[in-house]
């Protein structure tokens, strides 16, 4: 009787999910299978090898390798490249040992000739469907050998079909556009090169056939990274469809010395046979359980609702206007007031400042702790903003460390936002960023941090460095994760927020220090809105800020914008010394209904709904202690459909069919929910809205709204029996 591991073959199971390799006649690492759980060993197909066709593709193009290095006549990307001390680029793997025992495997290879030990390592997250990959090359000889491309994972999906590509692409003010693409024999790069995740591609990616939200077989997977990376989706002329991810290769070199080691970043990658919504709900559960560093916390201290300073106040801030906005913000709710820019020393504008962290004495002539005290007062905690891998040229640090920054010598050095990047791959750069954001955390009773990073680099040379100079990919982003580590052991009260000039720096690499992202710099409402329903493709609305603001289309009516904050991590950046009564009254309702809310939307699992076009809905399902749904949250907007409009009828998911709910709209005072365009008669035979349903009854049978331009509702499920809690 075979049992799941043998001696040339390993297979990892999840709950729903069996991930096979092996070794194949040729000794070559290929994927036997990936998708849904086979549980009898007998029907995992075995290790391949598919030979030779004619004298033009080998074994290394034909078979689904798992990680193949630049060897032998091998046409497809590698996941590994190498130069020996010699000059010689072929690297041959010999398989040497496997370890596999409790969902982690490693499987061990040495070159036949050179001493290079490559270490290919899976971690099977049981509960979440996903595995996790990453690889470990080590110098176990006496010379230096370069690294030219050393990935995390190469996926095989099942050879035959014809893949359908989704990835989300944009620019700054324009992040989260979802692409879908169907692929076709060739390489289809996403990459970054800027130094930081980058708001133009996203390492999030997912293959399918014909999968929708609901139903369908998806193949998806992510970068831990925060750094330059490219993911390679690969159609073979031989009809394999693979994709190649890691570390970006491009202008990158890394220096084994003697002994020393290189990790890649970590890739997760997974099956589902769910749809897109399974796969957002495997990464979603996994980050809730094991990324975010608040996780012990999050469950009894839900995110807070915040105040932003930035859109109202630029870089004119001081205690006494700030102290204005935190009034009204206590009032309206709000729990944590975050002031932004400006309050450092010199900056008046952007063009200086960055660098001194220490508070403009003519702005903050006492230091933050009065206007820090005064929001405590108030009942609030106090956040600040600091963009910590810059530095002006008219800055203290500047002027005393010009050579700290990112440059090459004999070049100019380009100024974008008048601003230099340091050079955190310096560890006396880390060291010192470490002390001097100690001193200012101290200083006064922080208990929130976003960390900004405003440009993207240029001239990307690094004068001194001890190994290749192009490692500064590499260990710049180590050197921010070691700079942002120290300061969350030292200040673990600290709630950090990821902002790259919004959505530039957001993946599970930065999350595992970081457990807010600021998605966009665009916050107009409705075109936040696709873009906030595309990042849930990738990352739970728990890390999600989404603040009503005053950009955008003054159509937008505020309960619309109020709506569209409330199914992520609800924000205020809007000048609230201008509303009047009614916006106050409807603020502070639309808060206290999100707070009565925010346990579902952030512990939840998120469902988008299908909707005609200019319609926006989706829910979020909270479960009891036995792991059944008992409460959701719909939201649901249409933007602008010229009349005369479809109504919209929402069918949520995600509820236990036999259970009861209760529904309850939420409402807001002063709000015009009149459906404008639709007759009356039209409103009341609809409105089919009250009374008790099973969870069948409201998914299958349907919630029709009468919505107009611009016009959105909230509404809240509760199950009948025991086990509501708010
Ligand atoms: C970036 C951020 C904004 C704000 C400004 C301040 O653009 O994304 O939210 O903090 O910097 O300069």
């Amino acid at each position: 009787m075979p049992t799941d591991q043998q001696p040339d073959s390993w297979v990892l199971h999840t709950e729903n999910t069996t991930y096979a390799v092996g070794l194949n006649a040729a000794g070559q690492l290929v994927t036997r299978y990936w998708g849904r759980r086979l549980d009898r060993v007998e029907d995992i197909p075995p290790a391949q090898d598919l030979g030779r066709w004619a004298s033009f593709s080998d074994r290394g193009t034909l078979n689904q390798l798992e990680y193949p290095a630049y060897a032998g006549p091998n046409y497809v990307e590698p996941a590994l490249k190498i130069t020996q001390p010699d000059g010689v680029r072929d690297t041959v793997l010999k398989f040497e040992s496997a370890d596999c025992e409790e969902g982690l495997l490693e499987v061990v290879f040495r070159d036949v000739h050179y001493p290079l030990k490559v270490s290919i390592n899976y971690w099977a997250h049981f509960g979440f469907d996903l595995i996790e990959r990453w690889v470990e090359v080590r110098n176990e000889g006496d010379e230096p050998m370069v690294i030219e491309r050393a990935y995390s994972a190469v996926w095989n999906v099942p050879r035959g079909p014809q893949y359908r590509l989704r990835h989300l692409t944009g620019k700054w003010l324009d992040e989260w556009q979802m692409q879908s693409e169907r692929l076709t024999p060739g390489v289809k790069l996403l990459e970054s090169r800027r130094l930081t995740t980058s708001h133009h591609h996203n390492p999030w990616w997912s293959l399918d056939v014909d999968a929708d939200e609901e139903h369908g077989d998806v193949w998806f997977g992510t970068l831990l990274w925060s750094g330059n990376w490219a993911t390679r989706a690969e159609v073979t002329g031989f009809y394999a469809t693979r994709v190649a991810t890691g570390i970006n290769d491009w202008d990158f070199a890394y220096r084994l010395d003697s002994g020393r080691s290189f990790e890649t970043a970590h890739a997760w990658g997974g099956y589902t046979s769910k749809g897109y919504t399974g796969a957002s709900h495997c990464l979603h559960d996994h980050a809730g359980e094991y990324l975010m560093p608040d996780r012990d916390r999050r469950w009894d201290h839900p995110k807070p609702v915040l105040f932003n300073s930035w859109e109202v106040s630029t870089f004119d801030v001081d205690t006494e206007s700030q102290t204005r906005y935190a009034e009204i913000a206590a009032d309206l709710g709000v729990e944590l007031f975050v002031m932004d820019d400006g309050w450092f020393k010199g900056r008046t504008i952007d063009k200086a400042g960055l660098g001194d962290w220490t508070p403009d004495p003519v702005k903050f002539p006492d230091g933050l702790s009065p206007l820090a005290e005064r929001v405590k007062a108030l009942g609030m905690t106090f956040g600040l903003w600091i963009e910590p891998e810059m530095v002006n040229p008219d800055s203290d640090l500047y002027r005393n460390h010009p050579d700290w920054i990112i440059h090459f010598p004999t070049r100019t050095p380009s100024e974008m936002r008048d601003q230099y990047i340091l050079n955190l791959a310096r560890l006396d750069v880390q060291d010192y960023l470490i002390a001097e954001l100690d001193t200012l955390l101290k200083s006064a009773d922080i208990r929130f941090i976003k960390w900004d990073m405003n440009r993207n680099v240029s001239e990307p040379g690094w004068p001194d460095a001890p190994g290749d100079p192009r490692e500064i990919w590499v260990e710049y982003v180590k050197g921010l994760y070691r700079v942002l580590e120290q300061l969350g052991w030292r200040h673990p009260n600290i709630v950090w927020q990821s902002c790259s000039g919004g959505g530039g720096r957001a993946d599970y690499g930065i999350l595992k220090y970081a457990e807010q992202i600021w998605i966009s710099d665009n916050t107009m409402p409705t075109r936040r809105l696709p873009m906030q329903v595309n990042y849930l493709h990738a990352f739970p609305a728990s890390t999600m800020e989404a603040w009503v603001t005053d950009m955008g289309d003054p159509i937008v009516p505020l309960s619309f914008r109020l709506h569209v904050s409330m199914f992520g991590v609800f924000g205020i950046g809007a000048d609230i010394t201008k509303w009047g009564d009614a916006e106050k009254d409807m603020a502070r309702t639309a808060i206290a209904q999100y707070k009565q809310i925010r346990h579902i939307v952030h512990n939840g699992r998120v469902y988008r709904l299908q909707t005609p076009e200019g319609y926006t809905a989706l829910n979020f399902v909270d479960y009891d202690t036995q792991h059944l749904p008992s409460e959701a949250v719909i939201f649901a907007f249409r933007t602008h459909i010229p009349d005369p409009a479809v109504p919209l009828t929402v069918y949520p998911r995600g509820l236990e069919p036999d259970r009861l709910y209760t529904l309850e709209t939420l409402e807001l005072p002063h709000a015009d929910t009149g459906g404008h365009g639709f007759d009356s008669d039209l409103r009341a035979a609809l409105d089919l809205r009250e009374g008790v349903r099973t969870g069948a009854g409201w998914m299958y049978g349907g919630i029709p709204l009468l919505l107009g331009n611009f016009d959105s509702r909230v509404l809240r499920l509760k199950a009948v029996e025991e086990g509501n809690s708010e």
